[in-house]
């Protein structure tokens, strides 16, 4: 969030009570809302208890909902056990067999739809398939496909047999998809030829084929689902392809029963250092957590069709379009494209052809469409949509604004919905029948979920609009369980800063007098670009890995469109390029970070200098950094660096 963006949320006062009509339709209106709060105050393991067992379809019941005993290895409902796919299509079927559960449309316009009955079907099949290759519960299986159907039924056929699956965003480098393959131990991937995205092709079967060349011992078979038909490496006896694998297999495939803390997922994300974390999700308290939430919070109907725009790659593809929808029996659409593909309408062209009602995006992709001028959403009927919703970095007002009154028509509510891969479900947003919003406020916490704003020494802040850091002070039901194969640094960074009273949420945050939560940005070295996670170290390493550079330091710098952009200072091994030279290593660096971490990943702005602020113990001042960054002048102490000449070096263009 910008200094600018900042200023005008502290100065917002605008409020959009829910307007009586949502309110008469409403699942949850302020009466059903005040009685949530009132129960899971009263007993909060008790709340969660009571929703478990009516939400969730449990082939052996639980007998106590939250066991303390291991804490912060906090367990849910562990002696029960289910099947999550069981509950996100089987128990469908009877009301909901000719109902369509997903809708693909591709960048190239091509429609597939799936009822949930085919969906069972097609599940089962693959289900089967990755059965004869020998899969046992809790064997990992790395999914690194286009936002196509097939992705959602790869997870979910993983899900149907206790396999524990980790998605892989499609625009991670061949070395990004090792790293995660290897630490995850994969003995499966699930792969496509290639996808489309922004009119160009994505290889991500070659992609695939160099992370394989480089390392991933672990992994025996590629199943490759055909989705371009473009020219492809193949190995035999490792590659598969999907289509032949289903072929001969049985359209039904009985459920695996998993105890409710089976790992469901890995999904992994950025942190402080340059290793990304792979975090831990659970079975049955996440699926609880994420039915619910998509009751409260997106207002599900049997009637909606339903479309977030996010990747099965991130957690919100995860939450949002698979799990916390088909769990609930909705209609899922799913677009594999660019949003300005062919032109800024796309989007709104996609809500009018299927009768979207309820839109989930990021701030980026509002402003970024802002930016296109109102003719795009103007020429298209939007009059099927109900209930607008935003998630991934704070939204500044003048975006919150547009989205109000161009794409909603001054009439919709907004559910601007604060959460993380950690969460795993949405943990502060209004509730859309009941919670009057605030421009830029995600609102109020949601019944079951404790959330508090501390200072440094973690004592709770109180004044209102006071900043501190964001915590939560009760586990919650789709809590990450821990870090994959690294429960030590799931407990030094989610509790040790606190004595191991709150889980730390890596964001700071302030309270107004009304209760309402102001996400200010993340406290730590995490960077939201385009609301995609990225750690200042993870950048640094993939420059530091190339054979000119020395070192190098990151820093997030406020973007108009993308929220934060990378800025990058980097010192060459040789003498310090200019001019000509240095606009060369310029490209060239920044193609190096595209193919060390993915395209997302590369820095905006890379600065030369001859050596880095230090201070005298050898740390670099990043505050420094970020004020010659965003061209702001220099308030701080420079005198105690150990170079301070460096500084005036790193404020000129290369
Ligand atoms: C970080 C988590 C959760 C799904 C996608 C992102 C930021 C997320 C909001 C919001 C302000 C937000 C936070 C958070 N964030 N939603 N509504 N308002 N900031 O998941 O990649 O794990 O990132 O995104 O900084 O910590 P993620």
């Amino acid at each position: 969030m910008t200094e600018k963006d900042l200023e005008s949320v502290l100065k917002e006062t605008r409020q959009f009570p829910p307007k009586p009509e949502f309110v008469a339709q409403a699942r949850l209106n302020p009466d059903r809302l005040a009685g949530l709060y009132r129960t899971a105050e009263r007993d909060h393991a008790g709340f969660w208890a009571q929703l478990a067992h009516t939400e969730v379809s449990w082939h052996r019941p639980f007998s106590q909902a939250l066991d303390e005993s291991r804490a912060p290895n906090y367990r849910w409902f562990a002696d029960g056990t289910l099947n999550v796919a069981y509950n996100c299509l089987d128990r469908h079927l009877p009301a909901r067999g000719e109902k369509i559960a997903l809708i693909g449309e591709g960048e190239k316009g091509d429609v597939r739809t799936f009822t949930y009955k085919q969906l069972h079907a097609e599940i089962s099949k693959l289900a089967n398939g990755l059965r004869s290759l020998g899969l046992q519960p809790g064997d990992r299986v790395v999914i690194y496909m286009p936002m196509i159907p097939e992705a959602a039924m790869a997870m979910l056929a993983c899900a149907r047999l206790g396999l524990t699956h980790s998605v892989v965003f499609g625009g991670f480098s061949a070395q990004s998809l090792k790293d995660r393959i290897e630490d995850a131990g994969a003995r499966v991937l699930i792969t496509a030829d290639g996808g489309t995205r922004a009119g160009q092709g994505v290889e991500l079967k070659k992609v695939a084929d160099e992370a394989l060349e480089r390392g991933c011992q672990t992994v025996e078979k590629v199943v490759v689902y055909r989705r371009t038909g473009q020219r492809i490496g193949w190995q035999d006896g490792r590659d598969l392809w999907w289509h032949e694998l289903l072929a001969a297999q049985a359209p039904d495939c009985p459920p695996v029963w998993v105890e409710a803390e089976h790992p469901l997922f890995l999904l992994y994300t950025s942190g402080s250092t340059g290793k990304p974390k792979g975090i831990q999700h659970s079975s049955g308290g996440y699926l609880l957590n994420a039915i619910v939430t998509t009751q409260w919070v997106f207002d599900i109907r049997d009637d909606d069709v339903y479309w977030c725009t996010a990747d099965v790659g991130w957690v919100t593809g995860h939450t949002y379009v698979v799990y916390g929808l088909l769990g609930n029996g909705a209609t899922v659409l799913m677009y594999e494209g660019a949003p300005t593909q062919p032109d800024a309408g796309r989007f709104w062209k996609i809500c009018q052809n299927h009768g979207v009602t309820i839109f989930y995006t990021a701030p980026t992709a509002i402003r970024a469409l802002m930016k296109m001028g109102e003719d795009f959403p103007n020429r298209h009927d939007l009059s099927k949509l109900r209930l607008l919703g935003t998630v991934g970095e704070p939204i500044n007002p003048e975006a919150w604004m547009w989205y109000h009154r161009v794409i909603g028509k001054e009439n919709l509510p907004i559910v601007d919905t604060w959460w993380q891969t950690e969460t795993g479900a949405i943990m502060i947003a209004p509730v859309p029948g009941a919670t009057p919003t605030k421009p830029g406020s995600c609102t109020r916490p949601l019944p079951g979920i404790a959330a508090d704003i501390v200072d440094g020494a973690g004592r709770p802040v109180r004044d209102a609009g006071a900043g501190g850091h964001l915590v939560i002070t009760k586990p919650w039901p789709a809590m990450l369980r821990t870090l994959w194969g690294d429960n030590e640094r799931y407990i030094s960074t989610y509790w040790t800063p606190f004595k191991n009273r709150y889980y730390v949420a890596g964001d700071t945050a302030h309270r107004d007098a009304d209760g309402y939560y102001w996400i200010l940005g993340r406290s730590d070295d995490v960077l939201k670009v385009s609301g995609h996670r990225l750690g200042t170290m993870e950048v640094e390493s993939a420059l530091v890995s190339h054979p000119r550079v020395a070192e190098a330091a990151v820093v997030g710098r406020p973007h108009e469109i993308k929220g934060e952009s990378i800025f990058a200072f980097v010192v060459c091994r040789d003498a310090r390029p200019q001019g000509a030279e240095a606009e060369n290593l310029v490209g060239e660096l920044r193609a190096h970070v595209a193919q060390e971490l993915g395209a997302i990943a590369k820095p905006d702005d890379i600065r030369f200098a001859e050596g880095l602020p230090k201070t005298r113990s050898g740390k670099i001042m990043r505050r420094l950094l970020r004020a010659i960054a965003r061209g702001e002048p220099i308030t701080q102490d420079v005198s105690t660096l150990e170079n301070p000449a460096i500084v005036t070096q790193l404020q000129e263009k290369n």
